[in-house]
């Protein structure tokens, strides 16, 4: 599918709701499936990644019933399934599952094999293979690449200090941590996302957090739990810099979750177009899971300015980086994105991809190993493509409001990934979108 978006001639205005956060929606139904007992989901997103992760729950024998908006898991009885796990293009979906299966005590004996699309495959796992082999974990590969076959087997704990700041990394060795008999520790070198420390005890797994190490004591068990998923303040970051970009834009984003280890892309955002973000308590309240919510109105407030991206604030808002490459692109001055080697080992190649989309489309950027340099100034119209990678798609399909002439995406399918509402909210936002065939 292919998306072609027509310069804004109007102010955005009007309010949509952050659909369900990614990664919390991928930990609810995994918690769920590995709990004994029932789990309700409100909120959960029903995008490709998070349902591929919630078929592998039910292949490997969770039973789930929906029930208006509500899921429920009734988890427990582990069973190894005869065919293969697709988790598709979710990296956190594999990388989770991983961990927790491979100690799982219902599975010692069987095989689980682990396996997902083009991109999942050229996807580094070698990062959780290496910790979870430490604790005994029989797991083959391809050169450290899917498929996984799992060994599932007794594991034993460990004290491991990671050299990258990986959430998913840290949740794989915590949830195999909760099958092996003592205290499993992790410790990383910069702060992460902590949504499987906030959730587990939702489950009745303790958890405990010092500085940047967290703990677990195995072996135990999760019970079910009742879990409200929060907007995603990734799949927020689209609407929110439409806003900072189209002149006179007031938009209100209802129910994000805004966790302070996720924060990042807020910070950039003050410094590239300060007071422009209004954090207001929720309608709904702070969801379950002990996460923070709010309700972000935005609005314009001139032309964003270029910055020098803060090093430490880069793992607080990776994901964030493709729309964060393409509003600089329309700011004014230079943006420099540096210590970021991480997003080259995203959905896609983000800084070759983003650099070579945005050169398409008149702007001024150097591709660096570690991030990029981009000029500001204005963006033509054009074609460009998704590179196989939903927030590419989008962050190109935002930037293309404030375009010379309309811009076509190719490879737009790929927004499903994580927000199949994206094209409804920004019509309802104004925007003019159209989607040919
Ligand atoms: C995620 C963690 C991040 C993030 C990914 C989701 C998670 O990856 O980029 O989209 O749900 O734990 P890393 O932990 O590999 O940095």
């Amino acid at each position: 599918m292919r998306l072609r978006v027509h310069p804004a001639r109007s102010p955005l205005a009007g309010t949509i709701r952050a659909p369900g956060d990614k990664s919390i929606s991928h930990r609810a139904v995994l918690f769920g499936g590995l709990a004994e007992g029932t789990t309700e989901v409100s909120g959960f997103l029903e995008g490709e990644d998070t349902r591929a992760t919630l078929a592998a729950m039910e292949a490997l024998g969770a039973r789930v019933e929906r029930d208006g908006a509500t899921l429920r898991v009734h988890g427990g009885g582990l069973q190894a399934p005869p065919e293969a796990l697709d988790l598709g293009n979710a990296g956190t979906g594999i990388r989770l599952l991983a961990g927790a299966l491979v100690g799982h005590p219902d599975l010692h004996g069987g095989v689980v094999t682990l396996t997902g699309d083009a991109s999942l495959s050229r996807r580094p796992m070698d990062r959780i293979i290496e910790p979870l082999a430490r604790m005994g974990a029989r797991i083959e590969s391809r050169e450290g690449r899917a498929p996984l076959v799992l060994h599932p087997g007794p594991l034993r704990p460990v004290d491991l200090e990671l050299s990258i700041a990986s959430a998913q990394v840290k949740s794989a060795v915590l949830l195999a941590g909760m099958n092996a008999p003592g205290t499993t520790r992790i410790t990383l070198p910069a702060p992460s996302r902590d949504h499987t420390e906030r959730l587990l005890p939702a489950f009745g797994v303790a958890v405990r957090v010092d500085g940047l190490s967290v703990e677990i004591d195995g072996p135990v068990r999760l019970g079910g739990a009742r879990v409200a998923v929060p907007g995603d303040l990734s799949s927020a970051t689209f609407a929110l810099a439409a806003a900072l970009l189209v002149p006179g834009s007031e938009v209100r984003i209802a129910g994000v979750g805004i966790n302070p280890t996720r924060d990042g892309v807020l910070r950039i955002v003050e410094r590239m177009a300060p007071g422009s973000v209004d954090r207001r308590a929720a309608a709904d309240g702070d969801a379950a899971g002990d996460e923070p919510v709010a309700d972000l109105v935005v609005h314009h407030a001139g032309r964003p300015v270029g910055i020098e991206v803060p090093v430490e604030w880069v793992p607080l808002a990776i994901d964030e980086f493709p729309m964060l490459m393409a509003l600089a692109a329309a700011s004014d001055g230079v943006t420099e994105i540096r210590g970021a080697e991480e997003l080259r080992v995203k959905e896609s190649d983000r800084i070759a991809v983003m650099t070579e989309q945005l050169r398409r489309l008149g702007v001024a950027i150097d591709e660096r190993p570690d991030g990029a340099r981009i000029v500001g100034g204005g963006v033509a119209g054009g074609r460009v493509d998704a590179g196989g990678d939903h927030r590419v798609a989008m962050s190109l399909a935002v930037l293309a409001l404030v375009a010379d002439g309309p811009v076509e995406i190719d490879g737009a399918d790929w927004i499903a990934t994580s927000y199949p509402g994206f094209v409804d909210d920004l019509r309802t936002l104004g925007a003019d979108v159209e989607e040919q065939q």
